[in-house]
């Protein structure tokens, strides 16, 4: 059974506030695409096409508006209803029947992530169903994350959330690819302190059963998680000097689902023409010159 998404683009988003008062964090721009473009390319990027969003009951109406079903990308999107944000173990439990027994790849939708060999890393977290693996990020203020300690061959011994005494500087970011025991471990988690279901307490049963890998982003990789105003301009402005210095456009979904072979020229034709008047447009019309 192949692996299958779900990116959380819950949670009121409030340390944006007035920003996203009225609007999903989700949905505002990430310099010149809406920012859960960025985790659905690193989903389709790992080869992973069948994908849930969970969100607010508030929200669905308008990723689905922006979404659709997916087929115009060869995918297939489903929502899931989040009432309250509870926590990132939460997401499993909601998704359990979407997930019908099988593997998964749950992603932040507030996360982005650049770097060279990127795909290669996520298609081999993909390949196989019974691995179970965290992107970990080189950061300078562990306190502030789930760090890891790790031992041979990438293998995780032990993992603490927000350490005082930080034993690594690898921060687990939110990109976890888990097998299909996540849902019934997410069902044993008890809420923290801080009232929410833990995906830390999730990812302490893997580590105890020494099944899950820590695959390390290093020197020259990016890793942004969007919470704030100044990360968010801080990652909108990379990523327009990425496209612009190399002309290559950063998780455009239409590029990547033609790059995989889930749609013909005919649907980044159908794109192009809609998007004609901006660049997002250009770009595509670029690509198919190329063909
Ligand atoms: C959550 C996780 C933490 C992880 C972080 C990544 O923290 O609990 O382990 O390192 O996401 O952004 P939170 O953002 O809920 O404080």
């Amino acid at each position: 059974m192949e692996r299958k998404g779900i990116i959380l683009a819950g949670g009121r988003g409030t340390r944006l506030y007035p920003v996203t008062e009225a609007v999903s964090k989700q949905l505002i721009p990430v310099f010149d695409k809406p920012m859960i473009y960025y985790p659905l390319s690193v989903l389709f990027l790992s080869g992973i096409r069948e994908i849930a969003v969970i969100s607010t009951p508030q929200h669905i109406p308008i990723f689905k508006e922006l979404l659709g079903d997916g087929s115009r990308f060869g995918a297939h999107f489903e929502y899931i209803v989040q009432p309250s944000p509870d926590g990132l173990a939460q997401a499993y439990i909601l998704a359990e029947q979407f997930l019908n027994g099988a593997a998964s790849a749950l992603i932040l939708g507030d996360n982005i992530f650049f770097g060279h060999q990127l795909p290669k890393m996520l298609i081999n977290a993909n390949s196989e169903e019974a691995r179970c693996t965290v992107f970990c990020s080189q950061v300078s203020d562990p306190e502030r994350f789930g760090i890891i300690e790790i031992g041979q061959g990438n293998q995780i011994i032990s993992i603490e959330e927000k350490p005082k005494l930080p034993k690594s500087n690898f921060a687990i970011t939110g990109l976890y690819f888990l097998d299909h025991n996540a849902v019934e471990i997410s069902k044993s988690v008890e809420p923290s302190l801080r009232g929410e279901y833990e995906i830390t307490n999730v990812l302490q049963h893997y580590v105890a059963e020494k099944k899950l890998d820590a695959n390390l982003l290093k020197r020259g990789f990016a890793w942004f998680d969007t919470g704030t105003h100044s990360s968010l301009l801080r990652a909108s402005n990379f990523i327009e000097t990425m496209q612009t210095q190399q002309g290559l456009m950063v998780a455009c979904l239409e590029e990547i689902a033609f790059n995989n072979g889930w749609v013909t020229t005919d649907a980044l034709h159908m794109a192009a023409k809609k998007y004609s008047k901006s660049n997002y447009g250009v770009y595509l019309e670029s690509l198919l010159s190329a063909v």
